[in-house]
Formats: structure tokens, sequence, C-alpha cells
């Protein structure tokens, strides 16, 4: 390896950037097998450092093992930012990189682009530009600082762009990419498997649900909770819902005095599970971002339980609905679901699997200049 060739730290710290950095890494090889001058370093925050959160994610998707890590752990978004900054700092001081490569909304993402943006480290936001306009989610404050201070942006819409622009981008500083999750998605679709637990539980395709919650104005309150969880259950017919509980969601759901009879309750999926879960199923109920834009590639329905969305392209061409926060909608488009009236969908432009080969070929024409 020669130390005159550009080096760029890609940052990973939660569960949902390890799908979205998978793609960019495996470029980079590819490139350098090919001539091409760009190295990385692999730097994991350690915001989320469960096997069942991070390393089967790792083992699953190839991704290599990490040329560092954090290991910040858990704790509120103030401590988690300040210990994330304290130790990327420490480490850019001993040895320096050419580009700080974030993805997606994380407290990772934000942390590591504001601390390499002080140490005059120009910063690429991969997933730059969306927005959701609700500044109570951790992860638009997340999105609105980092695209504040980065130099480039890889977006996955036409709507990021248009965001992007409106805020003063120019469109020297914007590539339009694709999705390099959906990369991923593409890339494991044959590889998908279903878990353990779904001959016991009896689960067929098309016969079950999938629910994912864990964003706080739905998991924090436990009657609130409750109340969603009884909604759910009186509105899926008496089909299963496979339901793997992320640990924030698990500290509310232990507190409940019982659970609903339809409720499968399982522990966080590895990748090829959940997804091969989430492709059979009669549809998915969740407050997640990410999985809108998946269950749009799969074509399976999805209503989320918000009240926005940063990413439009899945309602406007995708299977997902948004129903609000409120559990009494849920009966009423459930009921539209098993009518057999649930929208076909499309799938957003330069969704197609080759998002990180783009972004690999720009930056090394960006830092080679
Ligand atoms: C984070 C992201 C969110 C993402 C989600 C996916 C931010 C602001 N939020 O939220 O965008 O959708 O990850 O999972 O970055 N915990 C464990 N084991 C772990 C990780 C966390 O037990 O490996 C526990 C923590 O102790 C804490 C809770 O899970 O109690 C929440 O973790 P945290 O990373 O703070 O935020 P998430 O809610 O996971």
């Amino acid at each position: 390896m020669n130390s005159t060739e550009p080096l760029v730290d890609v940052i990973a710290g939660a569960r949902p950037n390890f799908m979205k950095v998978a793609p960019i890494l495996r470029a980079i090889d590819a490139l350098r097998k090919n001539g091409g001058r760009l190295r990385y370093r692999l730097v994991h925050t350690g915001q989320h450092y469960d096997s069942r959160m991070s390393g089967e994610f790792f083992e699953q998707l190839g991704i290599p093992q990490p040329d560092v890590n954090l290991e910040v752990g858990s704790g509120t978004q103030a401590e988690q930012t300040a210990a994330i900054m304290m130790r990327y700092e420490k480490l850019l001081m001993q040895s320096r990189s050419d580009l700080c490569l974030v993805v997606g909304d994380v407290t990772s993402t934000m942390a590591c682009a504001i601390t390499a943006q002080k140490l005059c480290i120009p910063v690429a936001h991969v997933e730059g530009g969306i927005r959701s306009g609700d500044w109570t989610m951790p992860e638009e404050i997340n999105r609105l600082v980092t695209d504040s201070i980065a130099n480039w942006f890889f977006t996955t819409t036409e709507v990021a762009n248009a965001n992007l622009r409106h805020s003063g981008v120019d469109d020297e500083r914007l590539f339009f990419v694709g999705n390099t999750m959906i990369d991923t998605l593409l890339a494991n679709l044959d590889r998908l498997r279903p878990p353990g637990f779904w001959s016991e539980a009896g689960l067929t395709p098309g016969n079950y649900f999938v629910m994912t919650l864990h964003r706080p104005a739905n998991v924090d309150q436990v009657a609130d909770f409750e109340r969603l969880l009884g909604a759910v259950d009186a509105a899926v017919r008496g089909l299963p819902v496979v339901f793997p509980v992320h640990p924030r969601t698990a500290k509310t759901l232990a507190s409940l005095k019982a659970q609903p009879a339809s409720l499968l309750v399982v522990d966080p999926q590895p990748y090829l599970e959940f997804n091969y879960l989430v492709k059979h199923a009669r549809g998915v109920i969740t407050d997640s971002g990410g999985i809108t834009e998946e269950t749009t590639v799969m074509g399976v329905p999805c209503i989320t339980l918000r009240t926005t969305t940063e990413r439009p392209e899945t309602v406007t061409l995708g299977t997902n609905e948004l129903i609000g926060t409120d559990p009494a909608a849920l009966k009423p488009v459930l009921d539209r679901l098993f009518d057999g009236q649930w929208k076909q969908g499309s799938i957003p432009e330069k969704w197609d699997g080759r998002t990180g080969e783009r972004i690999a070929a720009i930056l090394e024409r960006l830092l080679n200049r």
C-alpha cells in the first residue's frame, strides 16, 4: 500500500449503516483490483455493539472486520455524540484520512461528519438530502447537521436533490447515484433464508405479518404501546404477527402485563432471515424508514405508523402508506389489504443494484484530482 494513495474513512455505527456501507466497500475493492488508487479504513463507532445488532450483519454481508472500533456503546444522544467525536478526533489526530464518508442518519453519521470537518477533512454524505421535516426525530437533526457541513452528497432520489439545491448546494457537489441499501438487498435476494422458528411457528408465505417498532413516539409510553399492540391484534384477522424486538422496545414490552395472542415475539433478526420474513409476508407494519424502501423493492404492502416520512417515493411510487400514530387507523387499512385493494407500486429510478459502483467511481475521480 502506498501512502500517497487517498484514504477514505468509511464510518459505520448502527444497524441500518451496515447494509449501506457493504456495497461501497466491495466496489472500492473491485476498483483497486483494476488499478484504482483509493483505499479505505473502516471505522465502526460501536454505537450498536450486540452481535444481533452488529456482528451478524458483518458476517452475513461479507463486510470486512473494522480497521478501528471506537467502542462508544450506549448513552443519551449527547453522550453518544460526544463520545464518538472525542474518540474519532483522537484517531484522526494520530492518523489523518483524506475523506470522511458517512452514510444514513444515525448519531455516528453526524458526530463523525462534524469531527472530520473541524479538522478540515472533507465529508461525503451517502443518502444526503432526505428530510422528514420532523425535528422531534433525532435522525432529522442528524440529517440537517450533516448536510449543512458536508462537501459532497450521494443521493437516492430527485426529491433529495431538490432539497439540497433548495438549501444552496450547487450541482457540482451533488451526485444522484441511487440507493446502496437496495444494492445490498438485490445482491442478497437469492440468499434469503427462513429463520429457525419458521416451521415450528407454522409460518407459510402470505399468511403472517411482520412488525417492527422502535421510534420513541411509538414505544416509550407503556399505555400507548399497549393500545397499539391491541389494535394490531384486533386488525390482523388471527394471522400471526412476527415481531423482532429492538432492544429499546424490549424494555417497554417487558413491563406489559400480557401480550396479545397474535404476536410472535422474537429477537432482532439477522439480515437474511429478516428480509426472508418480509419478502413472504402478507404485509409489514413498521415505524422504520429503511424497511419502507425494502418493501417497495420487494413489492410487499407496508403500513407505516408515522405521520411523516423522509422517503416520500416509497409512498408516491412504492407500496408504502403512512397512517399516522393513532392505532384506530390500523383496522380500516388492514381491511383494505385483506380485500386485495393494495397498490402495486414501482421501483424508484437508479435503485438498480449499482449504486456502490457509482459512488466508488466518483470518489476515485474526486480524490485523485
Ligand atoms: C438507532 C438510530 C436509528 C436506527 C436504529 C436502528 C440514532 C439517533 N438512531 O436508534 O436511526 O433506526 O438505531 O436500530 O442513531 N442497544 C443494545 N444493543 C445494541 C445497541 C443498542 O442493547 O447493540 C440498546 C441501547 O442500550 C439503548 C437502545 O438499545 O437502550 C437504543 O440504542 P441507540 O443506538 O441509542 O438508538 P436506537 O434506538 O437503536
